[in-house]
């Protein structure tokens, strides 16, 4: 192992010393090498690839090979940051076993250093079996992508008494089930930061406020990439979509009007 290189106990560290913990998506080589340069704790190789990346209305579409690639091409990088690969649709709800057999091609075939798996109560088995085999996991409970048809459309989770009492046995279920993190999504600030207090491994918010012990964002949000409506918890730090149209357009403007190649830019 590199160096310096995160692991989960430098992440779970982090909680114990009150230090705000940083995670972003990445799903390529250049962006992972960006974004651990820069400092990033945890990279995420998301499903939300399905959308960012592949054009898909939902993560529900992207397949174990899909998201092996973009794993590999984030961990050959050979990022500072802990990499954590998310497990698709349908590669670990149906079974325990396939739950391993998965979590293991992500470790053996992408060289990730942790799964991320959406659920609670209902995937602490699968979490419990992926644990046992040494591979560290990250939940993700409320507003869960996965589970767009349950929710009926991509909603605030938790904000009556049954919703809340449901992530709280939801969290202490991923808890007691060995996850090293967990992922909070869309759900009240202040459910977020109970929950924060209740249990004892690092809590990742997107959509959940300032309390919880670190944040995640998609980094196409982030750098002003998305082409879809930007959602109310995304804040952007860059618009790399104008700047990459503004480029483009005196390139191809220069082409046109033969500015470019000059005699810099061509052999004899
Ligand atoms: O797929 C993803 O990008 C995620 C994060 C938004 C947490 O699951």
């Amino acid at each position: 192992m590199a160096e310096n290189k995160i692991t989960i106990l430098d992440i779970r560290r982090m909680k114990e010393a009150g230090e705000k913990i940083t995670m972003i998506t990445a799903y390529d080589y250049p962006f992972a090498r960006i974004f651990s340069d820069a400092g990033v704790e945890i990279i995420l190789v998301g499903d939300s690839a399905a959308g960012v990346c592949a054009g898909h209305e939902s993560t529900i579409p992207i397949t174990m090979d899909e998201m092996i690639y973009h794993i590999r091409s984030v961990t050959r990088a050979k990022p500072r940051s802990l990499v954590v690969g998310d497990m698709p649709f349908m590669s670990y709800q149906v079974s325990v076993k396939d739950a391993i057999f998965n979590a293991c091609r992500f470790i053996k075939e992408g060289y990730a250093e942790a799964v991320k798996l959406e659920g609670g109560v209902n995937v602490e088995d699968r979490i419990s079996a992926i644990t046992a085999m040494d591979i560290p996991v990250m939940g993700h409970i409320g507003l869960t992508p996965q589970s767009l048809h349950r929710m009926g459309g991509y909603r605030v989770q938790g904000r009556d008494n049954v919703g809340r009492k449901k992530l709280i046995e939801d969290a202490r279920a991923v808890e007691r089930a060995g996850a090293f993190s967990i992922v909070l999504e869309g759900i009240p600030s202040d459910l977020a930061g109970e929950i924060s207090g209740i249990i004892s491994i690092p809590t990742i918010g997107i959509g959940a406020g300032i309390e919880c012990d670190g944040q995640v964002l998609v980094m196409h949000d982030i750098l002003g990439l998305a082409f879809s409506k930007r959602p109310k918890f995304v804040k952007e730090y860059a618009n790399l979509k104008q700047a990459a149209t503004d480029a483009v357009s005196r390139y191809i403007n220069e082409v046109k009007e033969k500015k470019f190649p000059t005699v810099e830019h061509q052999y004899s």
